[in-house]
């Protein structure tokens, strides 16, 4: 195993150590440098009773490490139907940008998002109604079209990009992820491994949704890092293409 540490259980020096690459992310054209972080049982699924209770508290504290150092945090709207989402970081300025990616426009007005101190954009396709979209207006967020019927990925990245962002964290779902992954827009994986094991049937697998055209990925691992209850942090590269 390449770069083993030992994390504590808090671990809250330690991990604002890591990944500080970040800050200054490699450039690519037209969008930021994009990294999926999730966490994910010992059996490889990534939700459990529909959310994504899994991981510790090491685990949330290298999500919030991660989201200080990113200029946009985004989910889909699965995501932000079952967990408040709110990327902020205690005395930052500016504080990240949040986007919600949603073709329906079909989102909870109530959850946290719509008070998230920094910016909200919520991406959307022209499919959604008018009186969902002047709903989410009124709640407090920016709405924007991306395409006729989903969200056209390349386009989104583009326009935040064009804001100023170099490093946006996806922290999924797997719906999300999975379209990411087969645009080939995802740099790198943080993924969890939890120490938990569910056997829930039908539970969410780390990337739903094919990869297309019909493909396949690699990662290659950077870092992995370890807490004293087994929990491991792996980052990985994300490579397209090849057998
Ligand atoms: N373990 C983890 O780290 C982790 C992380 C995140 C989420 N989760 C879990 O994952 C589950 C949710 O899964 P999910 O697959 O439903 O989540 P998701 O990917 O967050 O949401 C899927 C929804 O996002 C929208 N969407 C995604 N791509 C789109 C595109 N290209 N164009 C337009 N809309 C697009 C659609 O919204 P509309 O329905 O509005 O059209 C779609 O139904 C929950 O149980 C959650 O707790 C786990």
């Amino acid at each position: 195993m390449r770069d083993l540490a030992r994390l504590g259980e808090t671990g809250r020096d330690d991990l604002a150590s890591l990944h500080r690459d970040l800050l200054d992310p490699p450039a690519h054209a037209a969008r930021p440098h994009i990294a999926l972080n999730f966490v994910m049982t010992a059996d490889g699924r990534v939700s459990y009773r529909g959310r994504a209770e899994i991981g510790s508290r090491t685990d949330r504290q290298l999500m919030f490490h991660l989201r200080s150092m990113a200029g946009a945090v985004m989910i889909g709207a699965g995501t932000l139907r079952v967990d408040p989402f709110a990327p902020s970081t205690v005395g930052r300025d500016p504080q990240p940008l949040a986007v919600v990616v949603s073709r329906t426009g079909d989102l909870p007005l109530e959850n946290r998002f719509f008070r998230h101190p920094g910016p909200r954009l919520v991406a959307t396709s022209a499919s959604a109604p008018p009186a969902r979209v002047a709903a989410l207006r009124g709640a407090g967020a920016e709405v924007a079209v991306f395409g006729e019927t989903d969200v056209d990925l390349v386009a989104l990245m583009a326009a935040v990009h064009g804001r100023g962002v170099r490093f946006l964290l996806c922290e999924g779902g797997p719906t999300l992820a999975g379209q990411l992954l087969a645009a080939q827009l995802a740099d790198e994986l943080f993924l969890t491994h939890a120490t938990l094991i569910t056997a829930e049937p039908d539970a969410r697998r780390l990337f739903e949704g094919a990869l297309a055209p019909a493909g396949t990925a690699r990662v290659q691992r950077l870092t992995l890092h370890a807490s004293p209850d087994g929990e491991r942090y792996e980052r990985s590269a994300l490579r397209y293409g090849g057998p």
